[in-house]
């Protein structure tokens, strides 16, 4: 049978499902082969490295003809690929051919004289374009189209929201419209690759790697840029053979592994503060669990982490773009519970004791894991089923995982979406996380081994607790939430839809309904009326009874 479970590779465009439909078109066969027609991650990864070591950033002046911008740069070879984009200013994306015509294009550039100050000479790969031409913005077709990195607003997606046919083409368009673009993946891949100019000046063979959102295919637009240097490919290779003689490098120690990698990201940290353009706000965070250095990348606006030696997050992250290739479902429901989750409050941009984005996938992982027939396998299944090319141990932790995704075989199962996010609410308003553990890794649910007000075991790390930094009053408004919006779902009329009233305003239904913050305020008011309105009967019925009732027995009830 065709695989309704179609994989989603990297970011391709979704294809609006009807889960419902699907699910009886499909024949009584109970399991699914994963289609073999996509790229590994790691395949990804090195393709987009690859584009950005190609690639430039430049800034634009607003009255920019493209046609001529694009035949000036092309002097220095083919340009593959290109957009623009708008933050502090216009910045052209230009991805060459080859990385030769970096080097010319190099050549031809200068370094300004500052009139007041003085200039660090350091030449990267973001340039300022000047133009002798005067005169205001292009318009035409040689005006700049800017590609948008932004969100669409909190409003403009409830309207959208509003104007689809049921839940699950709701939550389809939430993910569509705020999931992290092919542009602005490229140029997350582009601020990594300039910053590892700056690495390789001590290690010239160092990789800067994005990780987390950027890469495990539950990115939104907006999010975080977290990378890691890879210092990996640094380290030589023994080569005594025969001879009985080698050689190896004298080096610096350091007490620990901890304080090496300390070391390098206090120094890294201060070149990209001293030398990096557009890098602004470097704080190096170094006690922290895994240290890093957090810093603004202006020409992208995005809020950078970098850290080093992370090569298990980056595992988690391939772990989570297996799983959301295997069912679309699980990006659907994750969008739109994070979603929800940051329209209510329950995560946060800033660090607290607050439920983050990671922890509330791998809630959703867990319980799609739960569904019967199970809709994801566990993660020891995606073990199990690895070949010998994919053992992987790091630090200690086996990491192993199976790539070839063929290998796969997936449960028939059908929910509809609409089903999943109202049972998702349900399962997680009555959990016991007083007791239980998730378990991804088994795909059961444990005994905590720890006293944290909720515990996740960290899929590679398994002595972490993921959500270790959530206290008992975050978990217990996730909980409320979550049993809230189960009530909408099993009592509201909120989630049908409704169609424009005369006063022309699209009115908010479903997953729009869901994610007003007044709805479950709305909830709790109606709910209270209702509970007053009650007694009030209950009250008037007793005194209706009472009066019914001879003078001496009512005196006697009253007692
Ligand atoms: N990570 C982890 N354990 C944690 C927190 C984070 O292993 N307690 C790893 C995960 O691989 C995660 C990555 O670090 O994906 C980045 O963390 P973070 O930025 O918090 O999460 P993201 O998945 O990137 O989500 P967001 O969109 O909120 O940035
Ligand atoms: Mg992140």
């Amino acid at each position: 049978p065709r695989c309704e479970l179609q994989a989603q590779t990297g970011l391709s465009r979704l294809h609006r499902t009807d889960f419902a439909t699907a699910a009886q078109a499909v024949s009584n066969t109970e399991q699914t082969a994963v289609s073999d027609a996509k790229e590994s991650f790691s395949l990804i990864q090195e393709k987009r490295h690859d584009q950005a070591e190609r690639s430039v950033l430049i800034n634009c002046p607003p009255n920019t003809n493209k046609k001529k911008f694009l035949a000036y740069i092309s002097k220095h070879g083919d340009i593959r690929n290109h957009f623009f984009y708008e933050t502090y200013g216009i910045y052209a994306v230009v991805e060459f051919s080859s990385r030769d015509s970096i080097s010319s294009l190099k050549e031809n550039c200068t370094i300004p004289s500052l009139q007041h100050e003085a200039s660090v000479p350091f030449k990267s790969r973001l340039l300022t374009l000047s133009s002798t031409a005067t005169g205001k913005k292009q318009t035409g077709p040689n005006a700049i189209k800017c590609h948008n990195l932004t969100p669409p607003s909190f409003d403009k997606l409830i309207n959208q929201l509003s104007k689809q046919e049921t839940v699950d083409q709701q939550m389809q368009c939430l993910t569509e419209a705020c999931q992290l673009t092919e542009e602005n993946i490229s140029l997350r891949f582009l601020v990594c690759s300039l910053l590892r100019d700056i690495a390789a000046a001590y290690f010239p063979d160092c990789i800067i790697r994005p990780f987390g959102s950027t890469v495990n295919s539950f990115g939104k637009l907006g999010c975080d840029l977290d990378m890691f240097l890879d210092l990996d490919a640094v380290s030589g290779h023994d080569q005594s053979k025969g001879s009985g003689l080698s050689l190896e490098y004298q080096v610096k120690r350091g007490a620990s592994e901890r304080n090496v990698t300390q070391s390098i990201l206090s120094v890294i940290g201060e070149c990209v503060d001293v030398f990096s353009p557009g890098c602004v706000g470097v704080q190096k965070i170094l006690n922290a669990r895994c240290p890093l250095v957090r810093f603004s990348h202006q020409p992208s606006s995005f809020r950078c982490d970098l850290t080093a030696n992370n090569r298990v997050a980056m595992k988690s992250s391939e772990m989570l773009f297996i799983y959301g290739s295997l069912d679309e479902r699980l990006r659907f429901l994750v969008f739109t519970i994070r979603y929800w989750a940051r329209a209510h409050g329950i995560t946060n941009s800033f660090p607290g004791a607050w439920i983050t984005n990671f922890s509330l996938t791998m809630l959703v992982v867990f319980f799609l894991q739960q569904r019967t027939p199970a809709l994801l396998p566990t993660l020891n299944q995606l073990r199990d089923l690895a070949g010998p090319s994919d053992k992987c141990v790091i630090e200690g932790n086996d990491c192993t995982m199976v790539t070839d995704l063929s290998k796969i075989t997936l449960q028939q199962n059908t929910d509809t979406l609409e089903k999943l996010l109202q049972e998702f609410f349900e399962f997680y308003g009555s959990f016991d996380f007083g007791k239980s553990s998730i378990n991804i890794r088994k795909g059961r649910e444990q005994n905590k081994p720890e006293t944290s007000a909720m515990h996740i075991q960290n899929p590679f790390e398994t002595d972490l607790n993921v959500s270790r930094n959530v206290n008992s009053s975050q978990l217990q408004r996730f909980v409320t939430l979550c049993k809230e919006s189960a009530w909408i779902f099993q009592n509201g009329d909120v989630l049908k839809r409704r169609s424009a009233s005369s006063s022309n305003k699209i009115p908010q239904w479903g997953v729009a309904a869901l994610l007003m913050p007044s709805v479950t305020k709305s909830v709790e008011a109606r709910e209270k009326r209702k509970r007053r309105k009650n007694e009030r009967t209950a009250e008037r019925i007793m005194s209706v009874l009472q009066s019914l009732k001879s003078p001496a027995e009512a005196g006697s009830g009253s007692e």
